[in-house]
Order: C-alpha cells, then sequence, then structure tokens
C-alpha cells in the first residue's frame, strides 16, 4: 500500500455560502501522517456528521473535509504492528470526522490511542448500528450504575426516548430490569418505544415548565438527552438520593435550576462526555454492548445505506425527520 494509493470519500466542499458533499476518489497522502491506517467497512451516522456536512464551524472548521465521527473496519498498517494488520476496530469520537478525516471515507489515519478493539462476536456492522449514540446510552447507564442505581429503586426515566441515544438507554435499562418510562414527544413512537421494553411511556408535555422548585418525587434516576428547561422540570420530580445522567442539549445548553433538588434530596446530576474520555472506558462500554447489555431490538431496526444516500440522510436529521440507526456500509 502506498501514498497514491486510491479510495473513495463522500466529501463536503464550501462553494460560495452552501456545503456540497459528493463521492470523490482521493489518496492515501490526503490523511493525517502517522498513527494506524484502517481500512473501513462502516460507518455510522449522527446529528454532529450533519453538522459537519452542512458548514457548521463549530464542528469542522476548514473544507474540503469528510465527515463520520464513527468508523470500523480493519487494521491495514500501525507503527510497530500495534495493533497488528488486520485487527478488527473501532474509532469514535476524539478528533474524527470533524477536523479529522472521518468515516464517511474508505480509509482513516488516527492517533493509536483512538483504535478500540472490536469486541468478541461483533462485525464492523453491529459495532456501528450502535456508533456513538449507544456508547453516549452506554456511558449514562454505567454512570447509573456507579452511583449505586438498582432495579429496584423505581422507575428510571428516559428523556428524548425516540432519539439514537435515548432509544438505546431504554432497551439497555429494560434489558438490565429497571422500569423504564419513556418520556416522548412523538406520539406515533408509542410501539416502538414499549418494543424496547419502556413500561410507560410519557408525553413530552409532562416537562412543562412549572413554577414550582419541586414537584412530586416520581422517578428513582433518570437519562437525560434533552437539557434546557425538560432537564430542569426533570430534576424537580427525582427521589431522594437519585441520579440523573445528562449528556444532550437538544431542548437547549442552558439549565436554570434551584439548588433545592440538590440540597434537599440529595439529587445526583451526573454529566456524560462520550468523545474526549480515555480510550479503556469506551472500551468497557463496548464489551458490556456486545455481551450482557446487547440491544436486539436496536440491532434488528438499523437501516443500512450507501454513500450515495448520505446527502438526503443527513438533511433528514437537519429537519427532525430522521428515527432510528443508521449504518453506512461503504460496500453498498
Ligand atoms: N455527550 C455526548 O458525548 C453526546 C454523544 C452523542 C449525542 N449527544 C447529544 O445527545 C443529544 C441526543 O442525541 P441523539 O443522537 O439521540 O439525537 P436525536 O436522534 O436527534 O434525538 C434527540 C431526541 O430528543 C427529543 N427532542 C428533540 N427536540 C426536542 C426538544 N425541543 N425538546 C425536547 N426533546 C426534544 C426527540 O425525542 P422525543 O421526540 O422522543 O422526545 C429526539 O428524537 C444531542 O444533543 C446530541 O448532541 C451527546
Amino acid at each position: 500500500m502506498t501514498e497514491t494509493t486510491e479510495f473513495k470519500a463522500w466529501r463536503v466542499h464550501e462553494e460560495g455560502d452552501r456545503f456540497t458533499g459528493r463521492e470523490e476518489t482521493l489518496t492515501l497522502d490526503t490523511l493525517p501522517e502517522g498513527g494506524v491506517l484502517v481500512r473501513l467497512s462502516h460507518s455510522s451516522l449522527n446529528y454532529k456528521d450533519a453538522l459537519s456536512a452542512s458548514g457548521n464551524r463549530g464542528v469542522t472548521r476548514e473544507y474540503p473535509h469528510t465527515p463520520g465521527i464513527d468508523a470500523a473496519g480493519s487494521v491495514v498498517e500501525a507503527a510497530g504492528d500495534n495493533p497488528a494488520p488486520q485487527t478488527a476496530v473501532i474509532v469514535t469520537g476524539y478528533d474524527l470526522g470533524m477536523n479529522t478525516p472521518g468515516g464517511f471515507g474508505e480509509y482513516i489515519r488516527v492517533p493509536g490511542s483512538w483504535v478500540a478493539q472490536m469486541p468478541p462476536g461483533w462485525d464492523a456492522r453491529k459495532a456501528m448500528i450502535y456508533g456513538t449514540a449507544g456508547l453516549t446510552a452506554g456511558l449514562c447507564v454505567s454512570k447509573l450504575l456507579r452511583m449505586g442505581a438498582d432495579k429496584d429503586d423505581g422507575p428510571v426515566a428516559v428523556n428524548g426516548a425516540s432519539g439514537a441515544v435515548g432509544s438505546v438507554a431504554v432497551e439497555i435499562l429494560s434489558v438490565l430490569g429497571f422500569e423504564v418510562v419513556a418520556i416522548s414527544g412523538k406520539a406515533d413512537y408509542r410501539a416502538q418505544l414499549e418494543r424496547l421494553g419502556a413500561k410507560e411511556v410519557l408525553a413530552r408535555e409532562q416537562l412543562e415548565e412549572q413554577k414550582k422548585p419541586l414537584l412530586k418525587p416520581r422517578f428513582a434516576h433518570a437519562v437525560d438527552t434533552v437539557g434546557g428547561h425538560p432537564l430542569a422540570e426533570l430534576l424537580k420530580q427525582i427521589r431522594p438520593g437519585g441520579s440523573v445522567a445528562c449528556c444532550g442539549l437538544v431542548a437547549g445548553p442552558q439549565l436554570q435550576t434551584t439548588v433545592l433538588p440538590f440540597i434537599l434530596r440529595g439529587v445526583n446530576l451526573l454529566g456524560v462526555d462520550s468523545v474526549e474520555i480515555p480510550l479503556n472506558e469506551k472500551q468497557a462500554v463496548w464489551d458490556r454492548l456486545a455481551s450482557d447489555w446487547a440491544c436486539p431490538q436496536t440491532e434488528q431496526s438499523a437501516r443500512t445505506i450507501g454513500r450515495n444516500e448520505l446527502g438526503g440522510a443527513l438533511q433528514a436529521f437537519l429537519k427532525g425527520e430522521s428515527a432510528g440507526k443508521i449504518v453506512l456500509d461503504h460496500g453498498l
């Protein structure tokens, strides 16, 4: 394999005030130097990829650029043969797909410290069904468990339940025997949420802003993918000693709350980052998702697309029309 070896990538160009993605032929010397060269078979679609593809400078500063924050495939070459060629690997987060060419190309070259091992029994497609969304859901559950959450504590709310992170969180928690209450803005998604294991589905209006600083304690714990005022309302309804794992901001980055849930009920607000954490923390969650935290419903319902469908699929994210997990297959 030489630096002039060609490969295909879906690259985004800045053209005037427009950002346009298209299939291109690149050579390996367009990738960063050093590190681990990985031949990808699959990637996964995330909201952040849609932001990168649409010119969001908070995600990607310079174009042309190959998005894709998730990637799975096999090692082609690495310094000191570590990992060895042919090793099946997963790369998510850090700078992948932001300002480092990402998973929408057939090859990536990344630092060894970004490269997780494929868990036993998984292939690249399976890993990318979960992708960053599944990893984040797993990290949320992991934090709750570390705080001592137990299935006998009572109902656990998942807010933003139909989303990519929320739906996997619903399924992992129900696989673990928790009584899951899914909170969703999508009335037509009730049956899917019940299939994922939700015991109860509440409408998003349940978390509408209220003046009272505390409400009847209703949930033992929660996973919140939404932020903003719905998270503030959720905090008012957590039982004494309960924990809320918080990872998202679709309803806004501001959190206006009083300290009362924290100082009168001992509620714990736990921040979750899936991007910059050490690789061993990611690896531990991948290994659980491939074993006792596996989500059969999520795995069955994932949709697979080819690079020629990326444009439309990413637009759907921006319009809030995307549902379920979408996997990119470079062989299609
Ligand atoms: N911390 C991390 O490392 C990390 C990693 C991945 C993602 N995230 C963040 O997590 C959040 C969710 O990601 P995702 O991939 O699951 O996104 P997604 O698939 O777009 O899902 C978000 C869900 O939130 C709900 N929602 C949308 N707009 C809302 C609003 N205005 N108010 C309340 N709920 C709303 C919807 O679910 P319902 O209709 O069911 O309510 C929607 O499906 C995003 O903010 C994302 O940036 C963070």
